[in-house]
């Protein structure tokens, strides 16, 4: 919910989708698992595993195949699904940032601003390195640190703890569907950026981070 009167202390960025396009590839890599498995999976149905975890985004993906996969199964799937994500991502580079995001960062750090990023994905720190970005934020969460995934406010409350700023001066940014559920949740301001039916339940919607005025508004 957004207070205009209030100046908003930290900011906490979602990772894959809104730093960098490795939404795209957590889609490439799920469609060449489904593909093999002669399961139908296509885009919409992707933006339904944006910002939700490893396994539950492949039991959303295995609710189209009317064969019965074992736990033992399923984890094998998510490994190989892993596999193909990993060689994806070797080959990022700072190159790989989303428009906007290096000034956003460096106008966000100097006036002096707490941030975090908020990642539910167990190669977070293998994408922020990759991007040269591992020593840019004040704190990380990913899901080493978590016992709920997004849609529950857990891991946006973690963030604002570790750059001890209050959740109400806080704002959240995210992609998913999930990850504004999260931040709302946390009583944070919301900003969505990506496909406007996905984060239309933000307090404001962005194309992508290259015009940050209606975030620098807030603090
Ligand atoms: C989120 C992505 O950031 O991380 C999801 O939006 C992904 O699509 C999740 O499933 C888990 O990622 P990983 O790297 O642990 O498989
Ligand atoms: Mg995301």
């Amino acid at each position: 919910m957004i207070n205009k009167s209030v100046k908003h202390k930290g900011v906490i960025f979602d990772l894959d989708g809104v730093i960098t396009d490795t939404a795209e590839y957590h889609y490439l890599a799920w469609k060449k698992l489904a593909d093999e498995l002669n399961v139908y999976f296509d885009r919409e149905i992707n933006e339904n595993l944006k910002g939700i975890s490893r396994i539950e985004s492949l039991e959303i993906i295995l609710k189209k195949s009317d064969k019965f996969f074992s736990e033992e199964e399923k984890y094998y799937l998510a490994d190989k699904k892993n596999e193909y994500y990993k060689e994806m991502i070797k080959r990022m580079t700072p190159k790989d940032l989303l428009p906007g995001v290096v000034d956003l960062i460096k106008e966000l750090k100097d006036r002096g601003i707490k941030i975090a990023v908020a990642s539910v994905s167990k190669n977070a720190k293998t994408v922020l390195s990759n991007l040269g970005l591992i020593e840019t934020f004040d704190y990380i969460v990913d899901a080493e640190k978590i016992k709920n995934g997004k849609p529950d406010p857990e891991i946006f409350l973690n963030a604002a703890a570790g750059i001890d700023v209050e959740p109400k001066l806080c704002i959240g940014i995210e992609d998913s569907k999930a990850g504004i559920e999260a931040i709302n949740r946390a009583g944070m301001v919301s900003i969505g950026v990506g496909n406007y039916e996905t984060v239309k339940g933000a307090d404001i919607v962005l194309k992508d981070l290259s015009d940050p005025l209606p975030i620098l508004n807030l603090l």
